[in-house]
This record gives structure tokens, sequence and C-alpha cells, in this order.
């Protein structure tokens, strides 16, 4: 036994349902998932019902979250066809702005170009607005008065974000990278000084298109699995990969059983011990994991150092991930069956022990929620 102390993991991509998809999960259950899985802090996704995409609706959604959340959670704003940019009077209270450019769960998704350029063109001005503003002291350290402009864009749409982020020079985040032609182009964009970052998640790191078979709905998910050639490219380019994230995706198994399954996998809770069980391999060093899932999702989203906060974990522990060993409403993981080294054994947030290894000690509303006090 080798117990390894870590500072608390932020997943900066995590869909917690609330409001609107509260059988699927809700911020107590995602969040007790997340402290389960050593992540001290998640950012949550706009794509609820309704949509988090006006102030009103982000401050219901922030109610629910400091209610329930044993974690910290920030929450994105989204880009609508119908509200546009309505959500820019708390745009600084959000952790970025998230803007569906491909096909996904649910009806976020923006195809016009017109409306693209609004959507950069208005963030970008907010942080400049906000920026000059010397009244107040910005919330956010170090560099962006405002979060990033994350976006899921696959094959084409990649390039009309990316360029669309350096003609506004607004920083761009590309969630969810899943294709050699895409890290590729994210390289070629950060060696010539374009403001990109990009995130990958453990799904994409060690799933592949020949596993889609073996998990049917269970291993349909946007981006799809690709091919064991796009993986590879993924840890070919490791280097420019900034952030690892599981874009936790819960849905019930009972929908996953319809002929139409929604897309979506649940992964807070095993990315910890698939990453640990790769530094074990010898394909990644503990490093590599605190660089991408700490440092670089703070200093990206400007988010707040979590004082006295770590994880506790048994490295050399080995174990078979299972539905039943799984915190989410959803209770099932895609890699149940996988044998994994790494076992969370406490979890402590602002000197509190919040989870034993077992049970979750913390109370509903314990999570703070990012951003909130201006
Ligand atoms: O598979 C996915 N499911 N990809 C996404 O981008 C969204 C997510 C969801 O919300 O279920
Ligand atoms: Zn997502």
């Amino acid at each position: 036994m080798t117990t390894v102390r870590l500072p608390g993991l932020i997943d900066a991509h995590v869909h917690l349902r609330e409001p609107g998809y509260t059988h699927k999960e809700d911020f107590y259950t995602g969040t007790a998932a997340a402290l389960a899985g050593g992540v001290t802090a998640v950012l949550d996704m706009p794509n609820t019902i309704p949509p988090t995409d006006t102030p009103a609706r982000f401050a219901e959604k922030a109610a629910l979250a400091a209610a329930k959340a044993v974690c910290d959670v920030g929450l994105f704003v989204g880009a609508t066809t119908d509200q546009l940019d309505a959500y820019l009077p708390i745009a600084q209270r959000a952790c970025g702005l998230k803007i569906y450019v491909s096909e996904t769960f649910g009806s976020l998704r923006i195809e016009d170009l017109g409306l693209l350029h609004r959507f950069f063109r208005t963030w970008g001005e907010k942080a400049a607005e906000i920026a000059s503003d010397t009244t107040h002291s910005p919330l956010r350290t170090p560099h962006s008065a405002l979060g990033p402009v994350a976006v899921h864009a696959e094959e084409l749409m990649l390039p009309v974000c990316l360029n669309l982020s350096h003609l506004y020079g607004v920083p761009l985040h590309v969630v969810h990278v899943t294709r050699r032609s895409e890290i590729e182009l994210i390289r070629r964009a950060k060696e010539q000084g374009y403001p990109v970052t990009c995130e990958v998640t453990p799904h994409h790191l060690f799933l592949s298109s020949d596993d889609a078979a073996r998990l049917g709905a269970r291993g349909d998910m946007r981006p799809k699995l690709a091919s064991p050639d796009d993986v590879a490219a993924m840890w070919e380019n490791l280097a420019i990969v900034d952030i690892f994230a599981t874009d936790h995706a819960p849905h019930t198994l009972a929908e996953k059983a319809q002929a139409t399954p929604p897309p979506g996998v649940p992964g807070v809770e095993t990315m910890l011990p698939l990453l640990l069980t790769a530094v074990h391999d010898g394909r990644l060093e503990l490093d590599d994991i605190l660089r991408r899932c700490v440092e670089n999702p703070r200093r990206i989203y400007g988010l707040p150092a979590q004082p006295d906060t770590f994880v506790d974990v048994d490295v050399d522990a080995r174990y078979e991930l299972s539905d039943a060993g799984q915190l989410t409403k959803a209770g099932w993981t895609p890699f149940a069956g996988q044998s994994v080294y790494g076992k969370v054994e406490k979890v402590t947030l602002r000197g509190r022990t919040v989870y034993d290894g077992h049970r979750i000690l913390a109370e509903p509303g314990s999570g703070q929620l990012l951003f909130q006090s201006v």
C-alpha cells in the first residue's frame, strides 16, 4: 500500500443535469460522485432544461447548485438561437461560454456563421469592457476578465471556431478532441500563436472504435469513439493537450436500452483510477495528471485555489471497476470489468473530510459556487 496525497482534481467538463433531467443526475449525486473520484471542483455544462442561457436561468441553476453541491461548482452559460447572448450581464459569473457547433445531446446547436460571429464578438467585447472597468477588482486570475469560449466543434467546424477566436482575440477552449486531424490542427494553431487550449476525455484516451461493438449504447457518445490511429494521435500529441476532463454525461441504463439511445457516458469517478493506471503502466507520469487536472484548468478558467484540499489515494490498490461501485445516479460505467490501480481513500475539502473512501460525509450545500461574488 502506497498512499499518495494529491491536490483535489478539477473536472472541467461535466453534465450534472439539473434542472430538467434529475432522473439522470442532480447536483448532489453528481458532486458526490465527483468526490468519490477525487474531484473537488467541477465545471457544469448548460445543456439542461431550460438551458443556462439567461441571467434568470443562470440564477435558478446557481441556487440549485448552492443548495445541493458537496464539491465546488462552476457553471457555464450556453449560446442558444432563441436567447442569443442574453447571458452577457452575468458573463463574469460563468466559468465560460459553451457553444455546441456539432451534433450533441439536447437542442443547443449553432450552425449559423452569422450567429457564431455574434457570440465571439460580444463575448470579446464584454471581456474588454470588464477589463477596462477599474471600479472593482476582477474575479479571475490572472489574465482574462472572462473565461474562454468552449466549443464542441468537430471536423470542419474546428477551423471555423479557431479562426473566429483568432479574429476576435477571444480565448478558445476545444472540448473533447478526438481525431488526428483535429489535434494536429490545434498543434499548428498553437504554434502560430492562436489563443487556443484543448481537452481530451479518458474514454477517448482509453477506448476506441474497436470497443464500440462490445459496448453498444454504453460506448456511444459525441464525439463518437475514434479509430485506434486517432487515439494514438492523442497520445503522440499529449504535450499540447491542456486538460483531461470527463464529459461526465449520465443517462440511465433504461434510456441506453432504447431504440435511439441518448449519447454520453458517466466518467467523473473513474477518471483518476484510469489515469493512475496509465501511470502504473508507464504511459503517463503523475505530473502529467496534475498539470492537466489541476494546474491547467485552474489557469484556463481562472479558478481560485482550494485551501487545505487533498485527495489521499492508494496507488497500489488494484480493483475492478463496476456499475455497482458508482455513486452517479446513472449507476454504470463504460469501464465496468476493467482492472485499475488507484483507490481514493479520503478526500479533504477546506480542511474537512468530505469522503472517507466509502461514504460522503459532506452536507448538501457545503460545496461552493465559483465566481459568484460580483
Ligand atoms: O455524448 C455526449 N453527451 N456528448 C456531449 O457533448 C453532450 C453529452 C450529454 O449532455 O449527454
Ligand atoms: Zn459535454
